[in-house]
């Protein structure tokens, strides 16, 4: 049997493949294990600062895996925390993660690449949430970062309706970072990847963390979490690096510390 999930080392970048082909890379419990595994060791590894998760050209995943939980009753869901396990180790990950999504990425995999930093769409990438086809609602997230991301009208819309959305109203929308030709997806998210990671690691996680800050706290809490973020930056050898290369006119070395 070929392994559900792959992952591979670009330099400073880790990759992060969904690779079950055979169903459109629906979410089953090896494919959410792998996906956290991968994470764990790129989290621990400390020569990467980016993760990318991408799936195939047809899809980055067409949800959770509908033949798994068909049978489920409601003490399976819930005594099984059935989508937390393993599906929330994306979102606590403390590096920056692109998820880089060509076909579709529909129900749960909508919600991982929406658990994601950024999303970078082939265009070919078709984006919804379409659990209400099948009796059922988003679970992974969908009514709530949905409409952070591309507001209240349009995620209602997609939610109740379960319809698709392609990549350039998703662009439109504020779903999607940016949109590239679907032969050029992966090489060019590697690319921002890249240049991503040769910044200061530490200032990659406190930027991450405070732009997360925006939808938890007030405007006044936010600002304050960034400030004394800002402060800190102060105690580190890269703010000292990075601010005394562009003196000198020359490209900083930094060392992540
Ligand atoms: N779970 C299990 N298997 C899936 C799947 C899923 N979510 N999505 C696709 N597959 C399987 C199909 O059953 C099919 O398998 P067989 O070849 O063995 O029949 C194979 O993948 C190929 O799929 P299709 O033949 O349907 O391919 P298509 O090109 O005609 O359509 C598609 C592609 C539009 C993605 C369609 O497969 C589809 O609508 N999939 C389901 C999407 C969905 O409802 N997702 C939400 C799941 S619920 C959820 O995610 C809850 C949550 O919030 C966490």
């Amino acid at each position: 049997m070929s392994e559900v999930v792959l992952h591979e080392i670009h330099d400073k970048v880790g990759l992060i493949r969904i690779n079950r082909p055979e169903a459109m890379n629906a979410l089953n419990e090896a494919v959410v294990r792998g996906i956290a595994a991968a994470v764990d060791r790129f989290e621990a590894d400390e020569n990467i600062a980016c993760i990318v998760l991408t799936g195939n050209d047809k899809a980055f995943a067409a949800g959770a895996d509908i033949g798994a939980m068909k049978d489920f009753d409601y003490m399976d869901a819930y005594l099984g925390d059935f989508i937390t396990r393993y599906w929330e180790r994306i979102r606590t990950a403390r590096k920056p993660v692109i998820a880089a999504v060509a076909g579709y990425a529909l129900g749960g995999g909508c919600e991982f690449a929406m658990m994601c930093d950024m999303i970078f769409a082939a265009d070919n990438a078709r984006f919804g949430q379409p659990e209400v086809k099948i009796g059922t609602l988003p679970g992974a997230g969908g009514t709530q970062r949905l409409p952070r991301a591309i507001g209240k009208a349009k995620a209602m819309d997609m939610c109740l309706t379960g319809r698709l959305m392609d990549a350039a109203e998703a662009e439109r929308a504020g779903l999607v970072a940016r949109v590239f030709p679907a032969d050029q997806l992966l090489a060019e998210t590697l690319k921002v990847a890249g240049t991503i990671a040769a910044h200061s690691l530490p200032v990659l996680m406190m930027i991450k963390e405070s732009v997360n800050r925006a939808f938890e706290s007030s405007l006044a809490e936010g600002l304050l979490f960034e400030r004394r973020a800002f402060h800190a930056s102060f105690g580190l050898a890269d703010q000292r690096e990075g601010m005394q290369a562009f003196l000198e006119k020359r490209k900083p070395d930094f060392t992540n510390r």
